[in-house]
């Protein structure tokens, strides 16, 4: 962990029993050389009282927007100005909710309403509430708004269940601080494609041939490349997350649509990645309407093979430009992977082996290697935030 000296977080803490944790991860920041101002809730004040932050902090402890302590004429929008980072911690379902709706009724929902600087928050609850459709969505809404999530352990938790839900280490989330803190906008001026999702493939007017492909992987790039200072168009397929915030977005539905819309975006583009995953076969005629059913006899649908659209950008590839692209395999993965790098005539490849445990696809993780002409990086299991910014980092090496 670097340090970085005088830098100020703003830790706003809320009701859960792992509020008293967050007295740890203070001391942990300011062991860094942070600045920190702490925010309660009232109902975090009845978990841990104010003066245990007070006293470690330094600093008067910002509970309520009616109580004026001392030094701050507007004491919210001071301390939203203040902040280098803002973090939660632990994050309640409710202050969640209430930031992903616009809500903003307290000191703390007020305050980091009002910041502009990163937000980071670390949610813990019982398994059953994170796992609610609604936080689900409330995470994936604030995802998309740019805020850093650091997703909860499993484990233990204090109600007696075991699931998802308890807060992450300390440690983990003082070191996911530090980085967003240190991160560079090392990628300003660069323009990047990253390519998302399945495609469809028409069989009739109400059916198609698909994939798994959830999008996750490329939609993590697109965030951590627009975080990082590029220019990002996205290519998406039909996938059910937001797309980040502050990015162009160009949906597809087709091989041939995603490789009509890459070549008109290519020539503008420093580096394309390419993770969507399109259809390598098509019906060879769609049926104008519905197919019936044949009475027992077997039903054959004829097939013609899709454009590669990897190789055909590939073969068009400037030498300014840096090409990425992706090998999802279910066996002998680097020797694929190395085949389809020459083949696409990428500079990198992503290769992963998707029949591992936490790869591939519907997770939020995957265990990643980078195949480039001269050199081969294995990656653990890390979640697909984490491999996106390992990823970019590859690039910018490559670029040197
Ligand atoms: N790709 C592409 N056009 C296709 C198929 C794949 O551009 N018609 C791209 C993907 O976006 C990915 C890379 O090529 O970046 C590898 O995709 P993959 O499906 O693993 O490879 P294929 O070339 O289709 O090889 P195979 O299906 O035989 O493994």
């Amino acid at each position: 962990m670097s340090s970085k000296k005088n830098t100020c977080i703003v830790l706003g803490v809320t009701g859960g029993i792992a509020a008293y944790k967050a007295c740890e991860l203070l001391r942990l920041l300011q062991k860094q050389g942070m600045d920190v101002y702490v925010v309660m809730t009232k109902h975090a004040c009845q978990f841990v009282a104010p003066l245990t932050f007070e006293t470690l902090s330094g600093h008067p402890v910002a509970v309520d927007t009616f109580e004026r302590p001392a030094t701050w004429e507007v004491e919210h929008i001071a301390l939203a100005k203040r902040a280098d980072l803002f973090l939660i911690v632990p994050a309640t379902a409710n202050i969640i909710g209430k930031m992903a709706n616009g809500i903003a009724d307290d000191m703390l929902s007020t305050t980091v309403m009002a910041t502009k600087a990163p937000v980071m928050i670390a949610p813990a609850m019982n398994t059953g509430m994170w796992q609610n459709p609604a936080t689900q969505q409330n995470i994936r809404t604030l995802e998309a708004r740019g805020v850093h999530v650091v997703a909860p352990a499993t484990g233990h938790l204090a109600c007696g269940d075991s699931g998802a839900g308890k807060l992450e280490d300390v440690s983990v989330i003082a070191e996911r601080a530090l980085d967003v803190l240190n991160r560079k906008r090392d990628l300003e001026g660069l323009s990047i494609m990253v390519t998302a999702g399945p495609t469809r493939e028409a069989l009739d007017p109400v059916r198609y041939i698909s994939n798994r492909s959830s999008g996750r992987m490329g939609y993590a790039i697109a965030r951590a490349a627009q975080r990082r200072g590029a220019k990002v168009t996205l290519l998406t397929g039909p996938v059910a997350i937001e797309p980040p915030q502050g990015v162009q977005v160009v949906p597809f539905l087709t091989t041939q649509d995603l490789l009509e819309k890459s070549l008109a975006h290519v020539a503008e583009q420093d580096i394309i990645i390419q993770s969507a995953a399109p259809a390598d076969y098509r019906a060879k005629e769609i049926a104008p309407q519905k197919m019936k059913k044949r009475g027992g006899a077997d039903m054959v649908i004829e097939l013609v093979e899709n454009p590669d659209v990897a190789a055909t950008l590939g073969a068009g590839k400037r030498a300014d430009q840096t090409f990425v692209g992706f090998a999802a395999e279910t066996n002998d993965v680097l020797e694929h992977a190395r085949g389809k790098l020459a083949k696409k005539n990428l500079d990198m490849i992503v290769a992963n082996d998707v029949t591992a445990p936490g790869a591939g696809f519907d997770v939020n993780t995957n265990i990643v290697t980078l195949i480039t002409k001269e050199n081969m990086v294995s990656l653990p299991l890390l979640t697909k935030d984490a491999v996106a910014e390992h990823i970019l980092d590859g690039i910018i090496s490559l670029r040197k």
